[in-house]
């Protein structure tokens, strides 16, 4: 791979240890999957931040770079923790767990990243614009930003990511290439799909069928304002489930996303028959659905996967009033509403959070319900809207999963 002088010198350590392990990282990679150069980023999304997910061994690693006082040198944003960082002992979290985790915090603070800790950072101002190269890791977000918004990143890893991060670089490979932003298959869906959930059992038979390919769907039956508003947060949902089930970082749709009509173009009269289609019907969502489904009654209601939108918060607020829940007449379970610090305030001054805990849910910042140690915590049937919590649940958590839409999910907790 051909390096400037001055990634040269990183290379060979003349800037320190630190900076050349970064270097050799991004070097590393780049042989491996064929890079000519690295690039500049724009900005950072660094995974590996709960101390359920990177362990004593991770800890250390990231004490080694925060104590060597390297800052990251492009705007970086940090992955969900394994707790709410304000919250966490009224909300039970173990006492040995919170302080790995708040030392884990303080090493990135260290590092000068932003510790607004989310899965969904565009909704919290890491925003991207098309077109850009970035260094993101966390796999739903990464959906988002390459499908979504048009940006162009690779599933970084979090050691990758946080390399990047601190020299502002990255190889330049897959997903940053034009021409591996082409679609592998066709997907026309020939089914009912409105709720989250529909989304998230869509994107759960799409990616074990494409597995690491980019779909390229084709509504039949879409109300396009449902998914192409600013509000609309179901197209999050399609994307993580697409990386979760298969790590699907690249999905198009049809006169929705930005790449769409540019990609299409390219493969029309060329190998646009080799293309394998697929068809995806009522039936098949409906079998998911099933699939997806392990419990009835639920000791958690989790919601917010990927971290809740302003819009989603609204819905669950709106079930509550509609349904005359309150101090007196409260949820019979758990229910955690889980988003970012920033979408929280506003739902503070918009009254939503205090509506929710009055009828005994908890908005929960910086975590989730997967990356939390909620096994610790006693929960053993986990109720969610989110076709990767769904996926996920079973092996990170060892739990059961009740998978439905907001609204049925909702009520099973009353
Ligand atoms: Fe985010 Fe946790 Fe889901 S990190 S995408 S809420 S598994």
């Amino acid at each position: 791979m051909f390096l400037t002088k001055e990634e040269e010198k990183i290379y060979d350590g003349e800037y320190g240890e630190v900076l050349e392990t970064c270097m050799n990282l991004l070097v590393s990679l780049g042989d491996i999957y064929g890079a000519e150069k690295l690039i500049p980023i724009s900005s950072a999304q660094v995974s590996g931040v709960s101390y359920k997910t990177i362990g004593k061994k991770g800890l250390e690693f990231l004490k080694d770079i925060s104590n060597s006082n390297i800052k990251v040198s492009v705007p970086t944003t940090l992955n969900p923790a394994g707790m709410d960082l304000d919250k966490y002992v009224e909300l039970g979290f173990p006492k040995e767990f919170a302080k790995k985790q708040l030392e884990i915090i303080e090493c990135f603070k260290k590092m000068d990243i932003e510790i607004g800790c989310t899965c969904t950072p565009y909704l919290s101002g890491n925003i991207p614009i098309f077109g850009s190269h970035i260094s993101w890791a966390e796999s739903s977000a990464v959906s988002y930003a390459n499908s979504i918004i048009g940006a162009r990143t690779n599933r970084e890893g979090g050691p990758s990511a946080l390399a990047s991060a601190i020299l502002g670089k990255t190889p330049y490979y897959g997903y940053h290439l034009d021409e591996n932003r082409i679609p592998t298959h066709i997907i026309e869906v020939d089914a009912e799909i409105t709720k989250l959930s529909d989304y998230g059992a869509l994107g759960s038979i799409v990616g074990k069928i494409v597995k690491n390919g980019i779909p390229y769907f084709k509504f039949k039956k879409l109300d396009i304002d449902d998914v192409s508003s600013y509000k609309s947060y179901k197209l999050k949902g399609l994307g993580a489930s697409l990386a979760a089930s298969g790590g699907v970082a690249l999905y198009h749709i049809e006169n929705i996303t930005p790449e769409a009509k540019i990609v299409m173009k390219k493969i029309e009269g060329s190998n646009y028959k080799e293309i394998e289609e697929i068809t995806i019907t009522d039936d098949d969502i409906k079998n998911e659905y099933e699939l997806l489904n392990s419990a009835e009654c639920p000791d958690l209601i989790c919601i917010g996967c990927p971290h809740c939108s302003l819009e989603e918060i609204k819905e669950v607020v709106d079930f509550i009033l509609k349904n005359n829940l309150n101090k007196n007449n409260r949820f019979k379970c758990d229910l955690w509403i889980c988003t970012s610090i920033h979408i929280k305030s506003i739902s503070d001054r918009m009254g939503y959070t205090d509506i929710i805990e009055n009828a005994g849910g908890k908005i929960v910042c910086d975590t989730c319900m997967v990356v939390a140690p909620v096994e610790d915590m006693g929960y053993k049937n986990i109720a969610t809207n989110s076709g990767k919590a769904a996926k996920y649940l079973p092996n990170f958590c060892n739990s059961n999963v009740i998978y439905g839409d907001t609204i049925d999910i909702l009520k099973k907790g009353m």
